[in-house]
């Protein structure tokens, strides 16, 4: 197993994670959001990238996901962990809930989204029936459970192409739809790996609820605060690298 941790929001930096080496590395895709940086945890190695970049400057509708994805196969990595900051949908989602969702649904558009759309490779298609690897997400699961935070291992991730957040009109449809939480990064980053055979299992932390949630807002007009979500994604983090160290412990 090689590992590679995506981190976005959360996970901009980590205290136990020692550097080792930092490359830049260019692909026929185009350039990667930023450096790969190749350390320790716990004794395991892992390659860690930040899709925003490290000063946070690209959004979630601007990131190379083609030219990440690709650089973590040059890089023989086997197993991906993506963290993502979400927005909680359904009633058991409420903020600062750690979630392993288990499917999605992709509600982006135009983004480059496939491998197998150039001339090198015939008509392609990959089975997608569930977009989560199940080994990495138990292992997660296990890794959140034993430091003792709030966990859902079932969720429907519904991926909105951003940088907005949504209407309540949208929120309410995604719920009709079965979404359990919003985010806005794991697509295409999740069929892409599965395009390369990456093993991909995806970490999210609920930082805000999504629009119109979480009150009655028939009463009061509500609307999302987000110095509460920036403050949560500071407070998260510390959750976010606990179970990110927990799980190199478990993990061969
Ligand atoms: N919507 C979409 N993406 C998000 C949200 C949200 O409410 N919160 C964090 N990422």
């Amino acid at each position: 197993m090689k590992l590679a941790i995506i981190g976005g929001s959360l996970l901009k930096e980590f205290d136990s994670f020692t550097k080792v080496t930092e490359e830049r590395i260019n692909t026929p895709y185009g350039t990667p959001s930023d450096n790969f940086v190749t350390g320790n945890i716990n004794d395991m190695e892992v390659v860690y990238l930040n899709r925003h970049g490290f000063k946070h400057h690209i959004s979630p509708h601007q990131v190379n996901y083609k030219a990440n994805m690709f650089v973590l196969k040059i890089l023989e990595i086997t197993h991906v962990i993506a963290i993502t900051a979400v927005g909680g949908i359904s009633e058991k989602m409420s903020p600062m809930k750690c979630v392993i969702p288990d499917q999605l649904i992709d509600y982006t558009h135009g983004r480059a989204q496939t491998f197998n759309d150039g001339n090198e490779n015939s008509v392609n298609h990959i089975d997608f029936s569930y977009p989560f690897d199940d080994f990495l997400s138990v292992k997660l699961t296990q890794a959140i459970e034993m430091n003792d935070f709030d966990c859902e291992s079932q969720a429907t991730y519904g991926v909105t192409q951003g940088p907005r957040l949504e209407t309540v009109a949208e929120i309410k449809r995604m719920e009709r739809d079965g979404c359990d939480i919003v985010g806005m990064t794991a697509m295409p980053e999740a069929s892409l790996a599965r395009e390369l055979e990456l093993k991909y299992a995806n970490l999210s932390l609920v930082v805000n609820w999504a629009a119109g949630k979480g009150g009655d807002i028939h009463d009061v007009p509500k609307i999302i605060s987000l110095e509460e979500i920036n403050q949560r994604i500071v407070d998260g983090n510390k959750i976010i690298e606990k179970v990110v160290n927990k799980i190199t412990t478990m993990l061969d």
